[in-house]
């Protein structure tokens, strides 16, 4: 699904359907001092508005799990469910870079599983890259993935795979020895050569931090305003998910309003017979006659 870049020009700087963003793009934003923007996306409609938007990257995150397919926690999403909602997107990508996130026990069981997975995601998905949680224990799976010529985004803080281990969806990173640890988890990531860096949950501080110790872009996610980069899940966004938005979350629409205004409006015009209207309705005036009585 990636197609050829048609011109230089860096993401977002000319207009988003004639230029391609990708890996060394995303690092050159970073050196240029140019804010980043990803959203997860799961749709291929979804994604065509977002790509058209100027968005940089259209992250397929496991989210999908709680966002659409009404999972409580990420962790039921499977490789199949991502590909499906990965080709979705990638089919409407012109500009931005897809990346398809690993989902739990893609990658946990064993570098052969992971870079069989992750190459799905390129090969199968139409991705371009893949994102998996953790810290500095992917670093020796980081490089095998890249030995499988697969880009990787990291991510550090609260991952939401771990929510059991970490008792729940709780700001990592408050204590200084644990602050530090993401600051080593963000470095060694780096090292083994992550291209990017999801940062979630922790204190602006700790986001900060982080991002002054590496030189590949961070894009935060309730880490704070000193990123390379913001992330927002698009449910969030446009206040189409369910209960309470996080606190880091700016909505900036109100779909879910809108669409059950629409859906209550079709309800009322169906039950009083004003939909549909005769401008609503094919008609042929010769099979008229096979009509004995007229509704409404
Ligand atoms: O799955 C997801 O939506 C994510 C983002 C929160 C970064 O991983």
């Amino acid at each position: 699904m990636n197609r050829p870049a048609e011109g230089p020009g860096a993401p977002g700087e000319s207009s988003p359907s004639t230029s391609r963003v990708t890996v060394p793009e995303l690092r050159a934003a970073r050196e240029r001092g140019r804010k980043i923007v990803v959203l997860t996306v799961y749709d291929y409609p979804t994604a065509r508005i977002l790509d058209a938007s100027g968005v940089d990257v259209l992250l397929v995150g496991d989210s999908l799990g709680n966002n659409v397919l009404g999972y409580e926690s990420t962790l039921p999403v499977t490789m199949e469910e991502m590909l499906h909602h990965t080709r979705a997107v990638a089919r409407a990508a012109r500009h931005a870079l897809v990346v398809g996130d690993m989902p739990y026990l893609s990658f946990q069981t064993g570098r052969r599983d992971a870079v069989k997975n992750a190459g799905r995601f390129l090969k199968e998905g139409g991705a371009a890259a893949v994102k998996i949680e953790g810290g500095r224990k992917r670093a020796g799976l980081v490089e095998a993935l890249l030995d499988a010529e697969v880009p990787v985004m990291g991510h550090i803080g609260l991952t939401p795979q771990s929510v059991h281990l970490m008792g729940g969806y709780r700001v990592q990173g408050k204590r200084i020895d644990q602050a530090r640890a993401l600051v080593e988890d963000a470095k060694a990531l780096e090292k083994a050569g992550v291209f990017s860096l999801v940062l979630e949950g922790m204190p602006e501080s700790v986001g900060q931090a982080i991002t002054e110790a590496v030189s590949i872009p961070t894009i935060g996610i309730g880490a704070g305003r000193f990123c390379d980069g913001q992330v927002l899940v698009f449910h969030d966004l446009v206040g189409l998910g369910e209960g309470t938005p996080p606190k880091f979350a700016r909505r900036y629409a109100s779909i879910g309003d809108e669409i059950a205004s629409a859906a209550r409006r079709f309800v009322g015009d169906v039950r009083d017979g004003s939909f549909p209207s005769e401008a609503e309705t094919y008609s042929a005036p010769a099979v008229v006659g096979i009509v004995k009585t007229r509704r409404p």
